[in-house]
């Protein structure tokens, strides 16, 4: 068993699925595990709708909000106002690879800006007294040499950044959608491990395909911590598994439990006017690889649409799993 002390578990931030309702589901399964807002650009907190984009539930808590820009007054701005909210972090997005990400000149593209990442976070740290951190690809196109990737992160951290998630691929900013973009480049952890080996002062998270309990604690002998996305999307309970595998807080809620205090906050939610069919998103994972998972999900997959304010779709759904641990 690895022990927790100074070791982080982290779900992924992903765009259209950890929503705040998906937040508030995976901190009923752990306690210690940080959980990251899906990217907000910093427009869309300036100038949109503030609830909408930041609005969360201090239930969530710790709760990373990453920003997307590089304008460093409007970062600068943004942090302060997610800071004074409650948020325990900000992350910087420069992983991103998509059109209109890099049309923005933002995300990924950023790693051949170091100096303007550097300032970016400067002023970001000096505006609030939260962590703020980065999330980083190894590289970009053929600027994929780890002296490059070492080289992006010493000029940052000269600017006082402490702590960089590492998705262990590069991205390819021509040619591959964002999906495809998260499988074809090779993972290359050892970038990661080097990084972490000689700069033992910085905090190395590491990301990028990490689907089972062995390879997250098998990743917590090179590095810092474990940030985990699709895995914990398609079987959320892993997060459980491997909180447990890392010897965090034993007194939490069963599997029953969670999904019971998760059906008590859909029903105020709805009330609230959310639809059921957008609040079961999180959920269907909950029993995979169990017996009935089929069955759940499918219940839950076509009743929610035709009963959009019944929150007993789930109690329903669940007798096809109730027997399960
Ligand atoms: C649907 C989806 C949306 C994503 N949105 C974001 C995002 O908003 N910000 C970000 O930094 N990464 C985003 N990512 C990338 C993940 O954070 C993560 O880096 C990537 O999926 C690799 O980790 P994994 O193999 O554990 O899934 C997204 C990934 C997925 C699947």
């Amino acid at each position: 068993m690895i022990h927790a002390v100074n070791r982080r578990l982290c779900v992924a931030p992903m765009l259209d699925w950890t929503d705040r309702h998906c937040r508030y589901f995976h901190r009923l399964i752990s306690n210690e595990v940080m959980l990251y807002t899906e990217m907000v650009t910093c427009p869309a907190i300036l100038r949109g709708d503030r609830d909408k984009y930041l609005g969360f539930s201090t239930a969530e808590n710790p709760v990373a909000l990453q920003l997307g820009g590089s304008d460093i007054k409007d970062l600068a701005e943004c942090a302060k106002i997610a800071e004074d909210m409650g948020y325990a972090e900000i992350n910087l997005n420069v992983g991103c690879p998509s059109d209109r990400v890099q049309k923005g000149r933002f995300g990924a593209c950023l790693m051949r800006e170091p100096a303007l990442v550097a300032d970016c976070f400067q002023a970001m740290q000096n505006s609030v007294s939260i962590p703020v951190t980065i999330k980083s690809r190894i590289g970009v196109d053929d600027e994929d040499s780890y002296e490059h990737f070492s080289g992006f992160v010493e000029v940052v951290k000269t600017a006082g950044c402490k702590t960089f998630i590492v998705h262990a691929r590069k991205a390819l900013l021509q040619g591959l959608s964002p999906k495809q973009n998260r499988s074809i480049p090779p993972l290359k952890y050892d970038y990661p491990y080097q990084l972490k080996q000689q700069n033992p002062e910085l905090e190395v998270i590491i990301n990028g395909g990490i689907a089972t309990v062995d390879s997250a604690t098998e990743q917590l002998r090179h590095v810092d911590g474990v940030m985990i996305g699709r895995a914990f999307w398609n079987a959320p309970w892993l997060i459980r598994e491997i909180h447990d595998a890392m010897g965090m807080e034993k007194q939490l809620l069963s599997r029953d439990q969670v999904l019971l205090s998760y059906v008590d906050y859909c029903q105020v939610m709805i009330e609230n006017g959310l639809s059921l069919h957008w609040l079961i998103r999180p959920i269907l994972g909950l029993y995979h690889g169990l017996p009935g998972n089929k069955k759940w999900k499918s219940y839950l997959v076509t009743e929610a649409p035709r009963r959009k304010d019944d929150v007993a779709v789930i109690s329903e759904a669940r007798e096809w799993v109730k027997d399960v641990s």
